[in-house]
């Protein structure tokens, strides 16, 4: 299979930990033979300091050719006070927008190995493993009318929270066709008792749920999830939340996991006519502007996005499980960077791509 990857560093650590996924990317190539086309682009803040634009043409028409897209992470400090449409995360939203990828999916595991590195007593974690399935292209981060307006003498700030039936549909059909796949379960989150966004969700879901009999549904507020995901997190299989709480929430995940260093995630559109998704793989954490350049970020989220591109995008099961046992059997040696707290010496960011590699064979 011709497997036709784009990809955009973008700024921070996202060039060191992309450069470590894209290696045991061709490492898998090679090793199964399959041939490997790969572009590079521009997103981001590197993508406004080179073009003006945080998401250029030119990457948008490469984006639209590749079946695949790798993305490092967006984000630099001097662009902290500029307003939204100038800054490079402008770019991220840009490219999921224009990719379509509605549905971001946010595996939270709590890998035996790393118990210790979670700030949470291990009886609470051991077991946790969860797929957060985000809306990504809707709701508060998209909705318009928004802008910060002078309005009679006052200062005004709008953001609109907006979704429509289908938009929640389509998220809702990925969520439960994946827990077919796993526990059978999907907990919707919402903040219903508030927010009439969020009862068209419920209703929306419920609607949905009647269609997978063989799946468990059940609802949980917002603010009381935040909660049941430090006491309980045994208790999710699939999380199936709007934009901004997704986001919110997956973070809140990465301390189940240890680092947010260690969190791939996948965001997948419709599927194509082979069954593969169109798609957009990037890890769960930021550019980490302090670390960058220093070989110390974990590549290990940037390194399980791969493997979720090679299941998602292009249905190749057995060589992405082989990429997911190569990062269990790198966490397990104990080698791995500073952000898992290792007993020993911290590993380098290019030592664990590495370890990565040559733990696939
Ligand atoms: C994420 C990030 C982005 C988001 C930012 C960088 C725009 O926090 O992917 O979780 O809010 O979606
Ligand atoms: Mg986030």
């Amino acid at each position: 299979m011709n497997l036709n990857v784009l990809v955009l560093p973008g700024d921070g650590i996202g060039a060191e930990v992309t450069r470590e996924a894209v290696l045991v990317l061709r490492h898998v190539a090679e090793k199964w033979n399959h041939p490997l086309t790969l572009a590079e682009g521009l997103l981001g803040g590197i993508a406004i300091h080179r073009t003006g634009s945080p998401f250029p043409e030119e990457t948008a028409c490469l984006a639209a050719a590749a079946d695949a897209t790798l993305m490092g992470a967006v984000g630099l400090p001097e662009f902290d006070n500029a307003p939204p449409e100038k800054r490079p995360e402008r770019g991220l939203l840009a490219i999921r927008q224009a990719l379509g990828v509605f549905a971001n999916l946010r595996p939270v595991r709590a890998y035996a190995a790393l118990l210790d590195s979670s700030p949470l007593k291990n009886h609470l974690v051991e077991g946790t493993d969860m797929i957060i399935v985000r809306e990504l292209t809707g709701g508060i981060y998209y909705g318009t009318p928004r802008g910060i307006f002078e309005d009679g003498g006052e200062t005004r700030a709008v953001n609109t929270m907006t979704y429509t039936r289908s938009e929640i549909e389509r998220v809702a059909h990925t969520a439960f066709h994946l827990a077919r796949g796993r526990r059978n379960k999907v907990t919707s989150v919402d903040k219903s008792n508030v927010l009439e966004n969020s009862q068209l969700w419920r209703r929306v879901v419920c609607e949905v749920a009647r269609e997978y009999p063989d799946v468990e549904l059940d609802h949980l507020l917002v603010d009381n999830c935040a909660m049941q995901l430090i006491l309980n997190p045994r208790r999710f299989d699939i999380v199936l939340t709007e934009n901004m709480f997704g986001d919110i929430l997956s973070d809140e995940g990465a301390v189940l996991a240890g680092s947010i260093g260690m969190l791939p995630s996948a965001s997948i559109g419709a599927r194509k006519p082979s069954g593969a998704y169109v798609g957009l793989y990037e890890p769960v954490h930021g550019s980490a502007p302090d670390i960058a350049g220093q070989n110390k970020a974990n590549p290990l989220g940037a390194i399980g996005s791969v493997a979720a591109m090679l299941a998602y995008s292009f249905g190749l099961t057995a060589e992405s499980a082989a990429v997911a046992k190569a990062i269990e059997a790198v966490l397990a040696s104990g080698h791995v960077t500073a952000d898992l707290r290792p007993s020993g010496t911290p590993a380098t960011t290019e030592q664990v791509g590495q370890a990565v590699r040559l733990a696939i064979g």
